[in-house]
């Protein structure tokens, strides 16, 4: 069993508090020092299949598939591959399709989940050629898949997924780099360059923890609220999602995370002071793209926080001020590569529904109907 480190009152805070330690571990798997761009042999696929690749299925449960999801945007981009992310509880009843040269990437922290692995079966029984990416060691999920990339975690005692989630963005982002750069899609100097940024990253998120006290406050602000909406633009979707899922979990109050774009089709109408929204609102200012997306967030932002609409923002470190004049609560992260902001983002919503779930009396690290491991369909 895990030590439970006195400095935390519960394993979800020391997990959170452990990510700089494991994003260095899994990056230090990743990457050797020598040769920087092969280091995840245990995925098996030889040179010539990824040649070949014509799609990837991602396949997972909870937030592994928040993982999945922000992997979508990451394989496309690094790879440019097409990706498509199921539920494996959706995935295990189909008659799925699958191409000859489909990837099947299967995700789970615990590598027992009894859905996840009826998906694998589901894939294996197609002839889909299958990588589990799963956190614990020789868990049914790793053995009975083609590949295994482990994520290097080590083990997680809460319920809530925390240091599984951004361990399982960083292989994922590996994973991306690797199929881009043997598939010729990245650039022998690109390559370097998202190596370089991915081992920038556990400093990085060391630097995000500096944000814990101001979260702690912001959730005062916010525990009483009956509802909450997440919103993300983009690849920051999915960790409206995440944010959502560890307030749900965590704190018992509804919470529901969609895409920011997706406001004026609907949701707008409910929005007013009684519906906090956190936002994720940051940008790699040196991507152009980035920067249209972020602007239009923005707009939104003031439209909504005119209606008093108590809005909480993730924001880049640059951006603080700005936002600033719009929401009542900012949490600043540092400026990063849109593909791996993800990783970033979701510290703060991990830190927010912690707070929130210890103000409100929670069993924080085993919340009720919950298990570790969902090992029944
Ligand atoms: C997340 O906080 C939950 N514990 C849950 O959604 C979990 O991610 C899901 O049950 C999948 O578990 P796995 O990653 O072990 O397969």
């Amino acid at each position: 069993m895990e030590v439970l480190d006195p400095r935390f009152r519960h394993y979800m805070l020391q997990e959170i508090h452990a990510q700089p330690r494991t994003a260095l571990e899994a990056v230090a798997q990743y990457l050797s020092p020598e040769n920087r761009t092969k280091s995840i042999a245990g995925i098996a696929l030889p040179e010539e299949q990824v040649q070949k690749l014509e799609r990837v299925s991602i396949i997972a449960s909870g937030t592994s598939r928040h993982a999945g999801m922000v992997g979508e945007f990451m394989l496309e981009r690094l790879a440019r591959l097409p990706v498509k992310v199921d539920f494996a509880s959706q995935y295990c009843y189909r008659d799925p399709l699958t191409e000859h040269n489909e990837l099947t990437v299967l995700l789970s922290q615990s590598g027992t989940t009894a859905d996840t692995l009826s998906a694998l079966r589901q894939a294996k029984s197609k002839n889909a050629r299958t990588i589990a990416i799963c956190n614990v060691q020789d868990a049914p999920l790793a053995r009975e898949a083609d590949g295994v990339l482990y994520t290097h975690a080590g083990i997680e005692v809460s319920v809530a997924a925390t240091k599984s989630f951004t361990a399982q963005l960083i292989a994922l982002y590996a994973l991306g780099v690797h199929l881009g750069h043997t598939r010729r899609s990245l650039s022998a100097q690109e390559t370097r360059d998202h190596m370089n940024d991915l081992m920038a990253l556990p400093e990085k998120i060391e630097a995000t923890l500096a944000c814990a006290a101001a979260v702690e406050v912001g959730a005062k602000k916010m525990k009483d609220a009956k509802s909450f909406l997440f919103l993300g633009r983009d690849i920051s979707y999915p960790i409206a999602l995440e944010g959502a899922l560890k307030l749900k979990e965590t704190s018992y109050i509804h919470a529901e995370g969609m895409p920011t774009g997706e406001m004026k089709h609907g949701p707008n109408a409910m929005v007013d002071e009684h519906l906090p929204v956190v936002m994720v609102l940051t940008r790699d200012a040196t991507d152009p793209q980035s920067t249209l997306r972020w602007e239009r967030s923005v707009a939104l932002l003031e439209e909504i926080a005119e209606r008093g609409v108590q809005v909480t923002a993730i924001v880049c470190q640059d951006d603080v001020a700005t936002v600033a004049k719009h929401a009542n609560s900012v949490f600043a992260v540092p400026a990063a590569s849109t593909l791996l902001l993800p990783v970033l983002e979701i510290i703060p919503l991990q830190l927010l529904a912690y707070h929130i779930a210890v103000l409100k009396g929670m069993n924080v690290d085993s919340p009720r109907n919950l298990s570790k491991s969902v090992t029944v369909e």
